[in-house]
């Protein structure tokens, strides 16, 4: 039986759903934890899990609805999650409802409102029985009571109609919007009774919470509760997420510090309560012993009172011939919203600047926003006085390169050529205010003697202790590897080659103290997790990486991470101990779940892994980017020593010999290598995701081959938009998909052969687009065009991969064979094929009986306006669309080929812009030679095509303010006698063009698709 992930899947809702916990930002339940790249939303996970775990029945659609119940993804489950902070204010009903609604408010207004009035005239009335009538006092008293009842009854009643009318409101607004104003499902208790009673109905189970119903789930299909693994494990999604939803689950990683958040997501997020509350109560020891001891060294403190916050540095140069040091920053704004900059001023028989930090007006902070006297302005030194260009910061380093710092320096030494100084401080005080309030009062300042003082003893403190910590491994020691692909920058710019030299003395100060009192309090291994997980994250933010942002609402600190290199800035910032407390501290607030999570992490290369499991849900480092084992590196520098000490069983190295990465034969070989090992660790009817981001055809087939290699069979694949904003599947402004690919284990080896494979596809993908188009029929659209060819892929990969060999050749051999740069793989071919098949299956809606007639660049015209009028503007998918028709050229059909921003001409547009260009002679040169002019000749297919005759004949409907004759007469003299037998087929494609200015976005077919529909009508009554 398949699952219900091998039939369909909620893409859609789920793209809604990931998006809305990626915008979370911090609110997400593991990123607290510490930096990861590349993280899965938990999500999509409980969704991919489930969907594996859930059999498909023969009735599809009531699987859907079941589906999404055990999710909260259903309409009952979305208005369980509203929350009441975000129910519509009566300003937003009054836009959201309806006529009808709105008069039947206005109803229960005036009934409200003569009830009142009724009540005041009553008492008005009251006022003037006479004082001793008391009978009619006593009537009247009554008559008043009664009418308040009346009110008061109104009142509930116009409450419960605003009640429904909510309800109403919302379940009309699309998925995405419902889902702005609800909790996630992972915050919520899950299905209601009445749901479960559904569930249970559905799939015969008996459960009454998620854990219950994958147990009943997982022993029905394996005999036990589901083992689930995932070799990649990174920051801990998967692993944690099946384990939450009660499978039994696995983490591994290659990479220690991944470990690290791995295992903290499941033993102490997922340790329960008592775990998660002396965590917090050890890191607040930490914070406050610490707090302790930074106050008596006096070195954030000053005599006003007052407490730092924030230490603003800078570098500095002196330019062959330049009198002074000149401060390097792109901008000498220190914060936008509180009007400060800091200026510089020569000082007397000196060579350094004097900074003066200066309050200014909202114009000046515009121009100093601008570049006003900045020191640094593309990669060059510029003169704070005159503006003069001394040289490029380049030529700064001289032939040689910088001095490269050895592990004693944590200052340039004095004749260095970049030097660093401090030039601002924020100081900030509380002040009790009269009526008992607590205000901080901020400020910025150039530093004093006295602080300069104050920073010399934070070097004198540090140094003392320098060595002791270093052994101990409390702060790093290790050096930056020279050969890393960001690690160069460091080194280069700046001469740091130990990981200690990215941190000021005041940081390793600050942050060595705080690892010493953790080794010290952290009794438990959860605790001293955690506090280690602090200090990643306090690297993470303050660092001599940490760029100062001068930013209205920011006027902080940055995180080194912001992006996957190691930046050195010019300006940059400090944090005081106050500052970083939120940044150690890892949790907030307990996370409440029902039972301590199964699990086990380890820290293993997935060649390796020994583990069986029924489901493997895998995130390769796939062809990306990253380099996890360098980035790793950062925090290995901090956490590794006592990491090995708390993981005796571990190895505090990130082994970059092993990591995954490219997309060259080594990685084809490690990929190989791991999935055939996953394979063999997984029962027969395992299954197992592998979830990437690739849409290139070239990139899907060798990783279909690869998974194929290793004996797997692809089952489905989908597209989860896991960058989708609440608009975005509307309006196609999505970054990427990420792709889940299902397999099983392939246990025949059966021969397989192109010229049967082919019609097999065929099928295939007709079936998958049919089932597709079926669950698309009503309601919302599930999938868009991009899900559709990624379909088609799938399907191909599905037909191929129940093969042992293909063409007789062997899978493996073909995986590592070497080919030529255009040359294509057996396997690559089919795949492309499939891609042509979805092109010719998918029609437009409206355009089924001419479609035959059309030739490929006419269709490809045509389907690349209707993903148009969907949304869709990322240019590879019409390029992507071109390829499944066999069109070559189509920059003279794209009005825009923007990456994100790809449009078709319309028929006026055209005539704008590439007419000329377009055409094969027919239309223009008609046209010209009418007008009296020759055309330029240049040949396109689409040029000499009936549908682009017809698109002529558009723009000459709506260039003579749609007046269709001239167009009419246009089609007759083109095609002579033809006119006759194609003008219904015209008709048909003049139909369909006058609809897409309706379309959202497509406000530029406004006229032509006005003119096409005035144009239609005429051809439609036109006689011989
Ligand atoms: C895309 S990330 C996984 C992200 C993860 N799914 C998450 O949600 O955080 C890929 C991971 O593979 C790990 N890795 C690379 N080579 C490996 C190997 N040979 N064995 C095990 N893990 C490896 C990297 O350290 C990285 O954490």
């Amino acid at each position: 039986m398949p699952a219900f992930i091998e039939t369909q899947f909620p893409i859609a809702r789920l793209s809604a759903e990931s998006y809305k916990e990626r915008k979370a930002n911090n609110g997400q339940t593991l990123t607290r934890l510490g930096k990861w790249w590349g993280r899965k939303p938990l999500i999509l996970v409980r969704a991919s899990l489930l969907g594996m775990l859930m059999p498909a029945s023969l009735d599809p659609k009531r699987d859907r609805e079941i589906f999404l119940k055990i999710l909260t993804m259903d309409d009952a489950g979305t208005l369980a999650r509203w929350r009441p902070d975000k129910r519509f204010s009566v300003a937003e009903l009054g836009k959201l409802a309806g006529r009808d609604e709105r008069n039947e408010w206005n109803e229960f207004d005036i009934a409200l409102e003569t009830a009142r009035e009724e009540v005041t005239r009553l008492r008005n009335a009251s006022k003037i029985i006479a004082k001793g009538d008391g009978a009619a006092k006593e009537l009247a008293r009554a008559a008043i009571d009664a009418a308040v009842c009346h009110a008061d009854r109104c009142v509930e009643a116009q409450q419960a109609f605003i009640d429904r009318l909510q309800v109403r409101c919302f379940s009309r607004l699309t998925y995405a919007e419902r889902i702005a104003r609800c909790y996630r499902p992972e915050n919520v208790d899950g299905p209601s009774e009445e749901a479960w009673t559904e569930i249970n109905e559905h799939l015969g189970t008996t459960a009454a919470s998620l854990p219950e119903l994958i147990e009943q789930l997982g022993q029905r299909a394996f005999g036990h509760t589901p083992r689930v693994g995932d070799a990649f494990c990174g920051g801990g999604s998967i692993p944690f997420e099946a384990a939450r939803i009660g499978c039994e689950s696995l983490g591994s990683d290659l990479n220690p510090v991944a470990g690290l958040l791995t295992w903290a997501s499941l033993n102490l997020l997922g340790g329960g309560t008592a775990v998660q509350e002396e965590v917090m109560r050890v890191q607040s020891d930490v914070l406050h012993e610490a707090d302790r001891q930074v106050t008596a060294w006096g070195i954030e403190h000053n005599e006003q009172g007052e407490r730092s916050d924030a230490f603003l540095y800078c570098v500095e140069v002196k330019p062959e011939g330049c009198d002074y040091f000149i401060p390097l920053a792109p901008s000498w704004l220190v914060g936008e919203k509180s009007h400060v900059v800091c200026r510089w001023s020569r000082v007397l028989a000196s060579d350094r600047l004097q900074p003066e930090i200066a309050i200014v007006s909202t114009s000046e902070v515009a121009e100093y926003k601008a570049g006003k006297g900045a020191t640094v302005a593309n990669s060059r030194v510029i003169d704070p006085f005159d503006g003069k260009d001394w040289c490029s910061v380049e030529s700064i380093r001289g032939p040689d390169g910088l001095r490269r710092w050895t592990n004693d320096d944590l200052v340039p030494r004095p004749g260095d050529v970049v030097q660093e100084r401090l030039y601002c401080i924020r100081w900030v005080k509380t002040v009790i205010l009269a009526d008992g309030r607590t205000v901080e009062i901020r400020r910025y300042a150039a530093p004093e003697e006295a602080d300069l003082r104050r920073e010399a003893r934070a070097l004198e403190l540090l140094l003392e202790r320098f060595a002791d910590w270093q052994q101990q491994g409390l702060i790093p020691s290790k050096n930056i590897p020279e050969d890393g692909d960001k690690t160069e920058e460091p080194i280069r710019n700046r001469g740091w080659t130990h990981w200690h030299h990215l941190f000021t003395p005041r940081q390793l100060l600050t942050h060595g103290l705080l690892a010493e009192i953790s080794a010290r309090l952290a009794r438990t291994k959860e605790a001293r997790v955690g506090c280690l997980l602090g200090l990643g994250r306090m690297a993470d933010w303050n660092s001599r990486l940490s760029a100062w942002m001068y930013h209205a609402g920011n006027e902080k600190g940055n995180q080194v991470f912001y992006n996957q290199a190691l930046n050195c800035h010019f300006n940059y910032a400090a944090r005081s101990l106050s500052k970083l407390e939120d940044t150690f501290s890892i949790l907030s607030s307990p996370l409440e779940h029902a039972d301590t999570f199964r699990s086990k992490t380890t820290q293993r290369d997935a060649r390796d892994i020994r583990e069986t499991c029924d489901i493997w849900l895998t995130d390769p480092p796939y062809a990306d980017a990253i380099n996890y084992h360098e980035l790793g590196d950062f925090f290995l520098a901090w956490q590794g020593k006592q990491l090995a000490q708390t993981f005796p069983e571990w190895i505090a190295d990130a082994r970059a010999e092993l990591a995954v990465r490219g997309d060259d034969e080594d990685f084809r070989h490690a990929m190989v290598d791991i999935y055939r090992n996953l394979a063999r660790h997984m029962s027969d009817n395992g299954l197992q995701m592998v979830m990437f981001t690739h849409q290139d055809p070239a990139v899907w087939a060798d990783l279909g081959m690869i998974l194929w290699a290793a004996g797997l069979k692809a089952t489905s694949a989908w597209t989860i938009s896991t960058e989708t904003d609440a608009v975005g599947i509307k309006k196609g402004n999505y970054v990427q998909g990420t792709v889940c690919l299902v397999l099983r284990k392939r246990t025949a080896v059966e021969p397989g052969f192109l010229d049967e494979v082919y019609p097999l596809v065929e099928d295939e993908v007709k079936c998958q687009i049919a089932s597709m188009q079926a669950l698309d029929e009503d309601g919302e659209p599930n999938f868009n065009d991009a899900d559709y060819q990624l379909a088609a892929y799938a399907a191909a990969l599905k037909v191929l991969t129940q093969y042992g060999t293909l063409e007789g050749r062997d899978v493996e051999h073909e995986v590592f064979a070497q080919r030529g740069r255009d040359e294509k793989s057996d396997f690559q071919a089919v795949i492309e094929r499939a891609l042509g098949i979805a092109c010719d299956v998918l029609v437009p809606r409206g355009l089924d009986t001419t479609w035959r007639d059309l030739s490929l660049v006419e269709r490809y015209y045509l389907r690349a306006l209707e993903i148009e009028s969907r949304g869709e503007r990322r240019k590879g998918m019409y390029e992507e669309l071109a390829r499944g028709f066999g069109v070559t050229d189509i920059r003279s059909l794209l009005k825009s080929d923007k990456a994100n921003g790809a449009r078709m001409h319309t028929p006026s547009g055209f005539a704008a812009t590439g007419l000329a260009s377009l055409n094969g002679g027919d239309i223009d040169s008609l046209l010209l030679q009418r007008r009296g002019r020759t055309a330029s000749v240049k040949a396109h297919p689409f040029a000499s095509s009936p549908l682009r005759h017809l698109l002529f004949a558009v723009r000459e409907t709506a260039a003579a303010e749609n007046n269709p004759d001239s167009g009419r007469q246009y089609l007759r003299d083109s095609f002579g006698q033809a006119y006759w037998s194609r003008r219904e087929r015209f008709v048909a494609l003049l139909d369909w063009l006058s609809a897409l200015g309706n379309s959202e976005g497509m406000a530029e077919w406004i006229t032509d698709s006005e003119a096409a529909r005035i144009l239609a009508g005429r051809l439609r009554n036109d006689q011989a």
